[in-house]
């Protein structure tokens, strides 16, 4: 009885000892340049699933430029149309039917954008209402990205690539504004109590709330035909 009660003290000292260790280890870690960690996360990104480096294409400064002034546009086009319907509909004070117009009509809004436009836009989060939103692992990747690049307090920039199966391929950052905090933020304190029974209702897994103000909430991926 005695031998057992002091193997667990020395067990207890022992795990309270590396934990403090694990935690001195990392705060002296030297703080990275910010230029050391973009040249980091440029190499995680480009990386990709490619298994032979020489079958990535790559996207010159100017295709980047172009794609990039499309996509912006696809984007700011389709967040226009979302938040159009939602100032309305909020104006009249009624923010469960706003949530309900975005149940139905999200990812409708955003196949018929991609129709119009000729190319493959999507709304994919980290942490999903709508699990038909999942993210590919190639998205994973870039939100894992632009989630530590807002926590070492830089801007996350829209990344461009030819993706692993050669479409030009553009993630654009959306970061959480103080607006979105009624749908997406604290529900004991940021989300009024119609919005939280209506989630529970048409989003009972639902994964996209706790977000705070400046958190990436997700990222449009929009991805473009071959050139023949
Ligand atoms: C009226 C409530 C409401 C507000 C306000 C709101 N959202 Fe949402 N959001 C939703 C709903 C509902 C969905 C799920 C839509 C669907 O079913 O496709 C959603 C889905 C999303 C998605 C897709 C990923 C996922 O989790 O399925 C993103 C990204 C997103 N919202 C970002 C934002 C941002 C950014 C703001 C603020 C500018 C915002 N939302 C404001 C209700 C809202």
């Amino acid at each position: 009885m005695k031998k057992h009660f002091w193997i667990w003290i020395l067990a207890g000292l022992a795990v309270a000892v590396s934990c403090n260790r694990s935690k001195d280890k990392k705060e002296s870690v030297p703080a990275k340049t910010q230029a050391e960690i973009n040249k980091e996360n440029d190499q995680r990104l480009e990386g990709d699933h490619v298994t032979d480096p020489s079958e990535l294409k790559v996207m010159t400064p100017e295709e980047k430029e172009a794609y990039l002034k499309k996509s912006k546009k696809m984007a700011k086009n389709a967040f226009d149309i979302f938040s159009a319907h939602l100032t309305r509909l909020f104006n009249e004070k009624k923010p469960g039917e706003a949530l309900e117009y975005c149940h139905d009509n999200a990812l409708r809004i955003t196949d018929s954008l991609s129709k119009a436009h000729g190319a493959e836009i999507k709304r994919t989060s980290y942490r999903l209402r709508n699990k038909k939103n999942k993210p590919t692992p190639q998205e994973e990747r870039v939100m894992e990205v632009f989630r530590k690049q807002i926590l070492h307090n830089m801007k996350p920039k829209p990344y461009m690539h030819y993706d692993n199966e050669g479409y030009p391929h553009v993630y654009i950052p959306i970061i959480v504004q103080k607006k979105c905090l009624m749908c997406h933020g604290d529900p004991n304190k940021d989300i009024p109590e119609v919005i939280n029974e209506k989630l529970a209702e048409l989003y009972p897994s639902d994964k996209a709330i706790f977000f705070k103000e400046g958190d990436l909430r997700g990222i449009w991926s929009i991805k473009f035909p071959k050139k023949k």
